[in-house]
């Protein structure tokens, strides 16, 4: 049992250190807090069936699609996670989401479009019944408005609807020629760093975690130099999901085209919060995930070129990826029915679309937002005492809404656990999938040495370096904390972050936490918590 602070830091204290810490910067003025929230957004109206030809009823059901965010200014969507209250120690709080990396909550205007197709569910491609003729119509419908919203060229590229990111690469993966090189950073998410490491044939070339852009496109420039097979592919993230700094991914497309290589974009983390333009950028290919871009149906894409996605086996052999089969003979299906075996999941590619559309139009509200709140976010913990924001490529990196950090001589599970149970607020801790990443961020902490934890709070007994959990042999934590902005992030959010932070970072946690085989639980539970099943 762990970290439990004295009475001198209790909330409402005196002490003049904490006043001064809960106080840092916190009247940035565009960033208050909108106007009072409403508790849970309204169940979306069903859509009436449609009586004419097959267009998509309105999107937002009667429900309130955008909305003002007071000193703001823009309208941006709302989402149905909107004013979620959670348990807290202190009582019910408004659940701060600091976790959008991970996965989004719908928006609104997504969950009335799925309201909306489920109205008139029935088969794709499998049926002339009249609500089978309009399903179908609005999966096509979805592949189009996904087709725009990642700058699909029309005579190349295909959109393939598929589970997740994850599984958009495994479909790559098997799709590529035989002899082909894939060059990968050690960085990526393993969702982009393995699939191509489990070819019968080809080449793997993984390339170590760059430290500064330039440093990586060196890397990359030498590896293809090297190539000796007939293809090559480099596979790229658009945005870190641990330290949230953008790739220079035109750059990198025009590199690997020098050296005849395609290029593939994991944009599982750059759609949520930036254009994704294949056109523009030149890159071969997309991946990207709705769960993470406010459509949590069940739905990714892969987007790209068509020619080798056309030339390979069926992703899944079945029902839809067939043109014709006798005894004697299978012909496959070209085109995305080719490795969308199976009946589809129109409502997430409905749900996907939707979420494409309402991007699509806020989007130059929604960069000015985020980048208000990752700025604040950023520059809030980066001014904490114990506090070590990490980086790949250094100060004055492009970066998206996500910021990896450790509280010295604290346990990265412990502050999780401590920022849910007492603040209400949710991020991630771990290594966030891309293990290789987050051992060399904190290996160069631990290597740089980290000065002694405030008193109180570095109580916690050193572990193994390869740790899940634990502290390194400096007081460097062995994993890292993630805080990610999006649209269900409202600017007290990142306030109460920060504050919360710099809290614990001085005193430690405010409760005394003990850790079981789920991880880091407090000793005494003080919040009411209950867990009602949805259905
Ligand atoms: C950059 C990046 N790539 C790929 C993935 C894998 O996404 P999914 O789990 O939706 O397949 C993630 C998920 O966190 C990610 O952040």
């Amino acid at each position: 049992m762990i970290g439990k602070r004295g009475p001198v830091t209790s909330r409402g204290s005196s002490d003049p250190q904490e006043y001064a810490v809960s106080r840092t910067d916190l009247a940035l003025d565009l960033l208050e807090h909108p106007a009072t929230r409403t508790a849970s957004a309204p169940v979306p109206a069903a859509a009436p069936v449609p009586t004419a030809a097959p267009v998509p009823a309105a999107a937002s059901g009667g429900v309130p699609a955008a909305e003002p965010r007071g000193a703001f200014g823009g309208a941006l969507p709302a989402t149905t996670a909107d004013g979620l209250l959670v348990p807290t120690s202190a009582g019910s709080r408004d659940y701060a989401n600091l976790d959008h990396a991970a996965s989004t909550p719908a928006l609104t205007s997504v969950a009335a479009a799925v309201e909306a197709t489920l109205r008139s569910y029935a088969s794709v491609h499998r049926g002339n019944g009249f609500a089978s003729r309009v399903t179908s119509a609005w999966y096509e419908q979805a592949r189009e408005q996904v087709a725009r919203f990642v700058g699909a060229r029309s005579e190349q590229d295909v959109v393939i609807f598929t589970r997740t990111t994850t599984d958009s690469w495994n479909l790559l993966a098997r799709a590529l020629p035989a002899d082909t090189t894939v060059v990968v950073f050690a960085s990526e998410h393993h969702s982009t760093l393995l699939p191509w490491t489990r070819r019968a044939g080809g080449t793997t070339v993984t390339l170590p975690v760059p430290r500064s852009i330039e440093g990586g496109l060196a890397l990359l420039h030498e590896a293809l130099a090297a190539v000796t097979t007939e293809h090559a592919l480099v596979v790229v993230t658009g945005a870190s999901n641990v330290t949230g700094e953008v790739w220079p991914i035109t750059r990198i497309t025009r590199i690997a085209h020098h050296y005849g290589a395609r290029v593939a974009l994991d944009a599982a983390q750059l759609a949520p919060h930036r254009r994704v333009d294949i056109a523009a950028t030149g890159v071969d290919y997309v991946a990207l995930s709705g769960h993470k871009l406010y459509a949590p149906y069940g739905a990714g894409v892969l987007a790209g070129r068509v020619d080798w996605l056309d030339a390979a086996e069926p992703y899944l052999v079945g029902g839809g990826a067939t043109a014709r089969v006798t005894g004697e003979q299978v012909v496959w299906a070209t085109g995305p029915a080719r490795h969308e075996g199976g009946s589809p999941n129109v409502v997430g590619a409905v749900a996907l679309a939707a979420a494409c559309a309402a991007l699509t139009e806020h989007h130059d509200d929604l960069v000015r937002y985020e980048h208000l709140l990752a700025e604040r976010l950023r520059r809030g913990l980066e001014a904490l005492p114990g506090v070590r924001v990490h980086s790949l490529f250094g100060p004055g990196s492009d970066r998206v809404g996500v910021v990896a950090f450790t509280v010295d001589g604290v346990e990265s599970g412990l502050v999780s656990t401590a920022l849910s149970v007492e603040h209400g607020i949710g991020v991630r801790d771990g290594k966030f999938c891309a293990h290789p990443l987050v051992d060399a961020l904190l290996a160069d902490q631990a290597s740089a040495g980290s000065p002694a934890p405030a008193p109180g709070a570095g109580l916690q007994p050193t572990v193994g370096a390869c740790s899940d959990d634990g502290l390194l042999g400096t007081g460097t934590p062995a994993t890292a904390v993630r805080a990610s902005v999006g649209l269900a992030t409202r600017p007290e959010h990142v306030e109460r972050l920060v504050a919360a932070v710099a809290e614990l970072a001085a005193y430690g946690p405010g409760l005394a936490y003990t850790r079981g085989p789920n991880g880091w639980e407090p000793a005494a539970d003080p919040r009411e918590v209950s867990l009602p099943r949805p259905w």
